[in-house]
C-alpha cells in the first residue's frame, strides 16, 4: 500500500479533544433538522434495502455521529414487522476523543451495554443492536473485510482523504456486497463557501436584502485570500465537503449506480464571527491555515476583516446551509 502521511489526511488538524468538540458543535445544525434528515435517510434505505432482515453498517469518520444517533433512534423506534432485526454497525475514527463523545451522547439515548470491544442497545424491540467502534486511520489500516457491509455512511468524511480519496473509495467499495449502498453527505449554502463552493449559495438575490448574510460571505471569501496570500494556505479541494461531484463521478465509473433518492433539509445557522476567530488558536476547523507560533497575528487579521467590512465580532449572523445525502448502489 502506498505510503501515507498522517498529517496530509487531516489536513494537520489536531485530534478533536473535550475542548474542541463543543467549539466544533457550533456549526451542527439544528437539532429537528437533524431528526429530519436521519428519519428520511432511514425510509429511503428501507425502500431500497427492501425486506432484508439483517444490516451491517460501516461509518468511517463516524466523529460524535450526530446523524448516526438519530438514525439509529429511528431505526429502534421503527414498529413496522418488516424493518431488519439484526443491526451490526461499525464505527471508525481517527480521534479518541471523538469516539468517546460518540459514545457518550450514544449513552444519551439508549441503554447500553459493553462487552469488550462490542456495545450492544436494549431493548424490547426484539433487535440485536451491536456496534463496534475502532479507532484508527482508515487509510493506513488494513484492508476492510471484503463484500461484508450492506450500508456504508460518509457524512463529511471523504474529503478528509485529500488526494487519497480514489484510494478510499476503492477501499470502501471492495468491503461492500454487491448491491450495496453508499450514502454521502454534503453541506450546501452559505458554509459551502470555506470550501470556494461559492456557486453552492441559495436565494443568493435575498443577499441584496440581507446585507448581515452578504458581509459575512465577503468576510470568508477575504479570509480565503489572507490565507493564501500571507500563509500559503488554501482551501480549495478537487472534493471538499461541498463539494462531492468528483466522487459522485467516480462512484459511476466504477460500477455504482447512482438512486434516485435524495435527502436535503435547509435551515439557518447562528453564530458570531468570534466563534470562529476563537477556533483559530486549536486549529479546531481545517479551514484555517497551520501557523506555527503566533496564532494570535492571525486572529486579529480576522478581526480586522471583519472591521473592514463592517460587521461586529459578536454580532449573531444567521446564515443559510442545507444539508444534502445522495445515494450510490453497487451493481451486480
Ligand atoms: C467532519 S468530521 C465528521 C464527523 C461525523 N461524521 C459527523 O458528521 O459528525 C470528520 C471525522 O473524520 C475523522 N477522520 C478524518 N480523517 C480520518 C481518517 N483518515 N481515518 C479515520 N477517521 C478520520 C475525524 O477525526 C472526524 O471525526
Amino acid at each position: 500500500m502506498m505510503k501515507i502521511n498522517e498529517n496530509s489526511i487531516m489536513r494537520g488538524v489536531k485530534e478533536h479533544t473535550e475542548q474542541t468538540i463543543p467549539v466544533y458543535r457550533k456549526l451542527y445544525p439544528p437539532e429537528d433538522i437533524v431528526r429530519r434528515i436521519a428519519c428520511e435517510l432511514y425510509a429511503n434505505l428501507k425502500n431500497i434495502k427492501g425486506n432484508m432482515d439483517a444490516w451491517k453498517i460501516l461509518n468511517i469518520g463516524i466523529g460524535g455521529g450526530w446523524i448516526t444517533i438519530e438514525f439509529l433512534k429511528s431505526l429502534l423506534e421503527d414498529e413496522d414487522s418488516s424493518k431488519p432485526h439484526r443491526v451490526s454497525f461499525t464505527g471508525i475514527d481517527a480521534s479518541d476523543a471523538m469516539l468517546v463523545d460518540f459514545k457518550e451522547n450514544l449513552k444519551k439515548e439508549f441503554t447500553v451495554v459493553e462487552e469488550g470491544q462490542k456495545i450492544k442497545i436494549e431493548n424490547d424491540r426484539n433487535l440485536v443492536f451491536e456496534i463496534e467502534l475502532n479507532k484508527k486511520n482508515f487509510l493506513q489500516s488494513e484492508e476492510l473485510k471484503e463484500d461484508h457491509f450492506d450500508i456504508y455512511f460518509s457524512f463529511f468524511f471523504i474529503h478528509h482523504l485529500n488526494s487519497h480519496w480514489k484510494q478510499g473509495i476503492d477501499k470502501i467499495s471492495k468491503s461492500l456486497k454487491e448491491n450495496g449502498v453508499i450514502v454521502i453527505a454534503e453541506i450546501v449554502g452559505d458554509h459551502a463557501c470555506w470550501s470556494y463552493s461559492f456557486d453552492k449559495v441559495y436565494d443568493f438575490f435575498e443577499l441584496t436584502e440581507n446585507t448581515q448574510r452578504l458581509k459575512y460571505l465577503t468576510f470568508i471569501k477575504k479570509s480565503l485570500l489572507l490565507f493564501e496570500k500571507e500563509y500559503d494556505y488554501s482551501n480549495y479541494g478537487v472534493i471538499s465537503a461541498s463539494n462531492m461531484n468528483p466522487a459522485f463521478d467516480y462512484l459511476e465509473e466504477n460500477n455504482f449506480k447512482r438512486l434516485d433518492k435524495m435527502v436535503q433539509e435547509n435551515y439557518t445557522i447562528k453564530f458570531t464571527i468570534n466563534d470562529w476567530i476563537n477556533a483559530v488558536e486549536e486549529r479546531i476547523y481545517s479551514v484555517f491555515p497551520e501557523v506555527k507560533g503566533n496564532k494570535k497575528q492571525l486572529m486579529r487579521k480576522l478581526r480586522g476583516i471583519a472591521e473592514d467590512i463592517g460587521i461586529d465580532v459578536d454580532e449573531c449572523i444567521k446564515a443559510k446551509d442545507d444539508i444534502d445525502l445522495s445515494f450510490f448502489q453497487k451493481r451486480k
